[in-house]
């Protein structure tokens, strides 16, 4: 006990009945741990009063630099867009096939159209474009093109939208045909894809797709869909939009029940416009969008 050093007391001091008085000690707080302490007041007094701080009734105490965390995300974008400016002003200028030739420009398209895309149109056609399955929206990423697939054909495609006519041809459904003939039509089709083996009825179908039907109207002589078939050996119109029939891609399904179901009911799928001033939409794109995001799906793989 008695080699304890002097400890500096408050100089209170309990009672002390068994002759162990209790005392109040004052043990002063380490000297950095002071200075920093002060330090963080003085940090904060000069925060106050640069930086907005304290909040008022209606207001906020705003600091003298004027400093908040909108203006700073409005200077960055707009920072961005300058950047942006001069290479959008060239997009804009130059020709869609132009774009394609120009490495850089491409690149800067693409990426932009990327995420068009994904902003618009990947709810239908798709992540990436690789379409879903069901819903007849079609795959971007193919070949196969319902309409055009040359980057003016895509540009316009998505510019003006489109709507298929697939019209019904069952009686029940406001065709003329009975569900025999549907039957015949289906098995025709089959084939066409190389399905089905029902020789007799294949050919009853092949000779209403031809005649009677006009399927071929649309479709075309060989079925191979309007984009690339031909009627009597002239090309046909494009806008008609009717796919290829002999080919395993479908839009809505090769097997025989939805085969059935798209002749019987027939089917309309809707693409819709985006170009500023169409109809039937309300996302508008501009045509600098448009554009890019033309040539973001025509570089998807299957541009032609
Ligand atoms: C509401 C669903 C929907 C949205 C959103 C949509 N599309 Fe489509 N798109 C379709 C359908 C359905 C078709 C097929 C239309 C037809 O059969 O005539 C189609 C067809 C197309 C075609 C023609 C393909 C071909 O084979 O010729 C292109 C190109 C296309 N869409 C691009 C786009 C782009 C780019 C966007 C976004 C700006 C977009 N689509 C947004 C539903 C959609
Ligand atoms: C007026 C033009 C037109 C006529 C006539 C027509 N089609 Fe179509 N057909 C289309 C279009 C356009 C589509 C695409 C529908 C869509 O995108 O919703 C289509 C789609 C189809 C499909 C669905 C293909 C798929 O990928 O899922 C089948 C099957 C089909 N037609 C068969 C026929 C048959 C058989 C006939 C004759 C009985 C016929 N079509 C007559 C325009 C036509």
């Amino acid at each position: 006990m008695s080699e304890e050093k002097e400890v500096e007391t408050t100089g209170h001091q309990w009672d002390d009945d068994e002759g162990y008085p209790l005392k109040e000690y004052n043990n002063p707080l380490p000297r950095w741990w002071l200075y920093s302490f002060y330090g963080t007041i003085v940090w904060a007094v000069i925060y106050w009063i640069f930086y907005p701080a304290w909040p008022l009734v209606t207001d906020y105490t705003r600091g003298l630099l004027g400093w908040s965390m909108h203006r700073q995300l409005d200077e960055e974008l707009a920072q961005a867009r300058a950047l942006q400016k001069p290479l959008n002003d060239r997009l804009e200028k130059m020709g869609l096939a132009e774009i394609t030739h120009d490495p850089s420009m491409l690149q800067y398209a693409v990426a932009g159209g990327k995420s068009i895309f994904g902003d618009n149109c990947a709810p239908c056609h798709g992540n990436g474009g690789t379409g879903s399955r069901s819903g007849g929206f079609p795959v971007l990423v193919d070949d196969d093109w319902l309409i055009s697939g040359t980057i003016e054909g895509i540009a316009d495609t998505i510019t003006h939208g489109h709507v298929a006519m697939m019209p019904a041809h069952q009686k029940e459904y406001g065709g003329s045909f009975d569900a025999k003939q549907v039957d015949d039509l289906t098995q025709f089709v089959l084939f066409l894809s190389g399905q089905g083996s029902n020789k007799e009825a294949q050919a009853r179908g092949a000779a209403l797709f031809k005649g009677e039907a006009g399927c071929r109207n649309c479709h075309g002589d060989l079925g191979k869909g309007s984009a690339k078939d031909t009627l009597d050996g002239a090309p046909m119109e494009k806008s008609i939009g009717a796919p290829n029939l002999t080919d395993a891609i479908w839009l809505y399904g090769g097997d025989e029940a939805t085969v059935r179901q798209s002749i019987a009911k027939g089917r309309s799928g809707r693409m819709p416009a985006w170009g500023p001033g169409s109809e039937g939409t309300n996302h508008k794109l501009t045509p600098l969008a448009i554009k890019q995001v033309a040539v973001y799906v025509h570089s998807l793989g299957g541009g032609q």
